[in-house]
């Protein structure tokens, strides 16, 4: 249920529970864990642990083969048999989870990453209820429901009982419609009160929080060399090619940030949300859980309230993080393009991979490359979350997964965004500085899988890429001015380009 909230350093340690095989019901053995579990794990032992020697690999069979479907069945077969305990005994689900894993021994390298996933995707498929957690206080008691439509400042709502409910736009993990909006740091009773935010599709999220802080790495170098220069020294931060503007040490030794753009003065690079205000996935899966179920985690508060438990919210993250990319995918087709389908009039169109190559050019040219940049090369591609060994996501994440290029010296990531915050103009404006960032910028958001993940724009009021492109508006003025001059013939180019930056298909059982 929901609480107020604040954070806590440092990390709860559970207490071992008694083992307990989830076989039956899902298809997911534990009691080979039982062995040798230890209690109190630490970020060091953490940082020096390393994974089974022979795991599973995380990837599916061929998404769209006869092994594929029954994949995709088995998944389905297991959700509704979770469902059926559920409504037997509510609350089984979580209660197993918290009894049959020990954090410890996920933290030690003593359970396989394929595994801490898939717990994770039923964690983030799950209907939570009342005995879950679900909700804000006397919610399941209240006439009116646990449900609150708009959120009551950070406290928020609840609205739903599933992160699935909201993110499905394009697929598993997806986007959300615009009546999915969640309405933000409001007065919890009218809509007009709050900020609209559309759900973002969550794909390669991992790679994102590697790319990010790489990029504050070096950020945090820059601020290193310059406190060793004299008065007046400056240092520009440029990382991976984005330019967050200049440092500068005043005459009482003091770092000047006023020349510091599209970060805060942390400069920490915060990727996720559309204002971009977390740096960690792990620090928006919690507030998601608290502000749309009202489900606690012991990231957010007091280890006595952390309603998930710690090896479901480790798991959750874990499986958000290994998530996978989407592709660049141009049709591709011979030159007479027949219709659709029996009885309709064949396009006009001879082929798109030209309209793809002239829609790329485009692109640049009328300068929406320089925001949602293509690509930027990771350079080590491990990733360090809470709770578990290091990932090394080249070798460990879902299909579509990172590539090497060595030619590059590293992973090219095809992401279409500088990860920097925007000023939009004040037709984009929030109603609420939101934990910090001003009502008019937002963070670049990435146009990987754009082309199913509609509707636009952070509050999803723009059904169309045109709609989109026509709200930009302030540092991005120009642009959205140079679209519009394009000729219809160009403009259908740009268009296609968009619609092929989208998800790898795969069969899905509902
Ligand atoms: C009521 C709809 C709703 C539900 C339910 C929901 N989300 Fe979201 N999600 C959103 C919205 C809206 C955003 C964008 C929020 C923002 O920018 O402030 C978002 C963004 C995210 C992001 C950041 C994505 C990015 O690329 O920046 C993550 C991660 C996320 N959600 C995870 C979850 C998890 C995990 C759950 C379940 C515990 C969940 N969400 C449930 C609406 C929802
Ligand atoms: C100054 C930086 C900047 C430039 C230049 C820019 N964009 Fe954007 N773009 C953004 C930001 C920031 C947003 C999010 C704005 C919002 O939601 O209010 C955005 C949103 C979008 C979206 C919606 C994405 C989604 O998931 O909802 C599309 C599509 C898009 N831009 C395409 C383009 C195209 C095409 C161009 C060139 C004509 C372009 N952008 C130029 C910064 C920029």
């Amino acid at each position: 249920m929901n609480r107020p909230r604040e954070r806590r350093a440092g990390r709860a340690v559970a207490v071992a529970a008694p083992w307990f095989c989830l076989t039956a019901l899902a298809g997911i053995c534990l009691t080979a864990l039982a062995a040798g579990c230890q209690n109190g794990a630490t970020d060091a032992a953490t940082r020096t642990a390393s994974w089974p020697a022979d795991c599973r690999s995380l990837a599916r069979p061929d998404s769209l083969g006869m092994d594929g479907a029954r994949e995709a069945h088995r998944r389905a077969a297991r959700r509704h048999e979770l469902r059926l305990r559920e409504a037997a005994a509510p609350g089984s689900f979580l209660r197993g989870v918290r009894g049959a894993i020990e954090p410890e021994r996920m933290a030690s390298g003593g359970v396989c990453l394929a595994d801490i996933a898939d717990w994770g995707e039923l964690v983030f498929e799950h209907e939570y209820g009342f005995a879950d957690g679900l909700g804000g206080g006397d919610g399941a008691s209240s006439p009116r429901g646990p449900f609150r439509r708009v959120h009551e400042g950070l406290f928020g709502g609840p609205e739903t009982i599933s992160c699935a409910s909201c993110h499905w736009v394009g697929g598993p993990h997806g986007a959300g419609a615009e009546t999915d909006n969640a309405i933000l740091i409001g007065d919890g009773d009218r809509v007009g009160s709050g900020d609209a935010r559309n759900p973002q599709a969550l794909l390669g999220l991992g790679v994102v929080q590697a790319l990010a802080r790489e990029m504050t790495s070096e950020l945090q170098r820059r601020r290193a060399e310059l406190t060793s220069g004299g008065a007046g020294a400056e240092v520009r931060l440029v990382t991976k090619g984005v330019d967050f503007g200049v440092l500068r040490l005043a005459a009482d030794g003091t770092v000047d940030t006023s020349g510091v753009r599209g970060i805060d003065a942390d400069l920490v690079v915060k990727p996720f949300g559309w204002k971009g205000n977390f740096a960690e996935i792990a620090d928006f899966a919690a507030d998601a859980l608290q502000v749309h179920l009202g489900v606690q985690s012991e990231r957010l508060g007091v280890a006595s309230e952390d309603e998930i438990g710690a090896a479901a919210f480790t798991a959750l993250v874990a499986h958000l993080a290994l998530l996978e990319l989407p592709i660049v995918a141009p049709l591709v087709q011979k030159h007479d393009l027949g219709p659709a389908a029996t009885g309709l009039i064949a396009p006009t169109t001879s082929s798109f991979a030209e309209d793809f190559a002239r829609g790329r050019q485009i692109f640049h040219e009328i300068g929406c490359a320089g925001c949602h940049v293509p690509m930027m090369v990771l350079e080590e591609p491990n990733l360090t979350l809470d709770g578990l060994p290091e990932i090394d996501l080249a070798t460990s994440m879902r299909e579509p997964a990172l590539r090497s290029d060595e030619a590059l010296g590293g992973y090219p990531v095809w992401l279409f965004s500088d990860l920097k915050r925007h000023d939009m103009g004040e037709g984009n404006a929030a109603r609420h500085p939101q934990r910090g960032v001003p009502r008019r910028d937002y963070m670049t958001p990435r146009l990987w899988g754009v082309a199913d993940s509609a509707p636009y724009l952070h509050d999803g009021r723009a059904p169309s890429f045109d709609y989109a492109i026509g709200g930009h508006d302030g540092e991005a003025a120009a642009a959205r001015a140079a679209f519009t001059e394009l000729s219809r013939e160009a403009q259908g180019s740009l268009r296609v380009y968009l619609m092929s930056l989208r998800r790898e298909s795969r069969l899905i059982v509902p």
